[in-house]
C-alpha cells in the first residue's frame, strides 16, 4: 500500500481507502460480521482511512467503525458526514443547533470525543454562499469536537466554490473512468490550494468491476434498483449517473483494455491513482475478497499513456455526452 498526504492535515492516508456506505445500508442486505471481516482485512492490508456518514444505516456504519477502532491498535482516520438527516433537506437546516446535534450523535456512534474529519454531505449548493455555515464549522473545530472539515459535493462548480473557504481541507467528489470532468478545472485548483481529494464511487457502484450483466439482480432496498433515475437522491450517485445498459456496453470495451495481471476493478482504481491531485480512492466493499482485490491496485504499475488515451476514447465516444456537462 502506498500513502499520500491528505491536503494540509499532515496525515498520510492509504491511496486505496474504504467507503463505508454499503456496510451501513441502501445496498441490499449486509451482515455485520461479514462487514467487520472486510474492515479488518482492509486494515491488515494497510488501509488507514475510512469514509462513513451518519445516515449510512442511521449510525450502523459509524458504529462498525467504532468497533473496528476498538479492535485495532493502528492509527485509523475516520471521516463522517452531516446534513443528510435533515428532513426536509434545506439550507436553513444547516444551523448551529442542528450541526452540533448531528456532531454529538456521530461522536456517540463513533465512540470518540473528536471527529477526525467532518464533511458536509452534499449540501444544497446555495449553502456554499453562506459563509456563516463555515463559521459554525470553525467553532466546532475550536470547541475540539472536530479536528478538520471538508465538503462532499456533486458538481465541479460546488467543489470550486467550497475550496474558497480556507478551512475546507478536503473535497469528496465522484471521479472514475466514467466521470472525467473533475480533472479539468478542479484538480489543478485543489492542488494549488493543497486541498485533499477523496475520489468516491470509483467503481461506478460496482459496474466498473465488470461483473455485472443485464440479469444481475438488485434487492428492492438497493439504490442500484430504486435510484437509477434519481428517484431518491442525486442520480449521479447510482452507476455514476450512466444509464445501466450503456454502462454495460462501455464496460465490455474496457474489458479489452485490461493489462495482464490486472482485473477491470484494479484498472479502474489504478486509473484514478494516475492523477496526482487525488489523495485516495474510497471504493465501497462488503466482503473481504473485494477489499483484497481493490487494495492490490495500489501496488500495480502505472498505466501507459497509450492506455490512458484509450480509456479516454471510450469515455469520449460512449459516456461523455451523458455525464460531462451534468456534474
Ligand atoms: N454523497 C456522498 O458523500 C457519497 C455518495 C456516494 C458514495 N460515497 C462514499 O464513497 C464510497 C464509494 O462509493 P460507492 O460505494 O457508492 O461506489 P463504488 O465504490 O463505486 O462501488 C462499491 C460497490 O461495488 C461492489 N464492489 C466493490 N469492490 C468490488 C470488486 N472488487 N469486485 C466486484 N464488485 C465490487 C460492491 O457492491 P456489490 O458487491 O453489492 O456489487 C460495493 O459495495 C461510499 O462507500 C461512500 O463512503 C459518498
Amino acid at each position: 500500500m502506498r500513502y499520500r498526504e491528505l491536503g494540509r492535515t499532515g496525515w498520510k492516508v492509504s491511496e486505496i481507502s474504504f467507503g463505508a456506505w454499503a456496510i451501513g445500508g441502501t445496498w441490499g442486505e449486509v451482515d455485520d460480521q461479514e462487514s467487520l471481516a472486510a474492515l479488518h482485512r482492509a486494515v491488515d492490508l494497510g488501509v488507514n482511512f475510512f469514509d462513513t456518514a451518519d445516515v449510512y444505516g442511521l449510525g450502523r456504519s459509524e458504529r462498525l467503525m467504532a468497533r473496528l477502532r476498538k479492535e485495532r491498535k493502528e492509527t485509523l482516520y475516520i471521516t463522517t458526514k452531516a446534513g443528510r438527516r435533515l428532513e426536509p433537506h434545506t439550507p436553513e437546516g444547516y444551523n448551529k443547533a442542528n450541526l452540533t446535534h448531528f456532531v454529538e450523535d456521530s461522536l456517540r456512534n463513533l465512540e470518540t470525543d473528536c471527529i477526525d474529519l467532518l464533511q458536509l454531505h452534499c449540501p444544497p449548493p446555495v449553502l456554499l454562499y453562506r459563509p456563516e455555515v463555515f463559521g459554525i464549522l470553525d467553532d466546532l473545530v475550536r470547541a475540539g469536537k472536530i479536528r478538520y472539515y471538508g465538503v462532499s459535493v456533486e458538481t465541479v462548480e460546488e467543489a470550486l466554490k467550497s475550496i474558497e473557504y480556507p478551512g475546507v481541507e478536503t473535497i469528496q467528489i465522484i471521479f472514475n473512468m466514467f466521470r472525467h470532468r473533475p480533472a479539468e478545472l478542479f484538480f489543478p485548483e485543489a492542488q494549488r490550494r493543497r486541498v485533499g481529494i477523496l475520489a468516491r464511487v470509483p467503481l461506478a457502484s460496482g459496474l466498473l468491476s465488470g461483473r455485472m450483466t443485464r440479469q444481475t439482480p438488485f434487492a428492492a432496498d438497493d439504490h442500484r434498483r430504486f435510484n437509477r433515475q434519481g428517484e431518491a437522491f442525486d442520480r449521479g450517485e447510482t452507476f455514476s449517473g450512466v444509464d445501466y445498459e450503456v454502462g454495460l456496453e462501455a464496460v465490455e470495451i474496457l474489458k479489452g483494455l485490461v493489462p495482464p495481471g490486472f482485473t477491470l476493478a484494479q484498472l479502474a482504481l489504478r486509473w484514478i491513482l494516475m492523477f496526482d491531485a487525488v489523495t485516495c480512492a474510497i471504493p465501497g466493499a462488503k466482503r473481504a475478497a473485494q477489499v483484497e482485490e481493490n487494495v492490490r491496485a495500489s501496488d500495480l504499475p502505472p498505466l501507459s499513456n497509450a492506455l490512458m488515451a484509450k480509456v479516454r476514447e471510450v469515455y469520449d465516444s460512449r459516456i461523455r455526452e451523458l455525464v460531462h456537462q451534468r456534474w
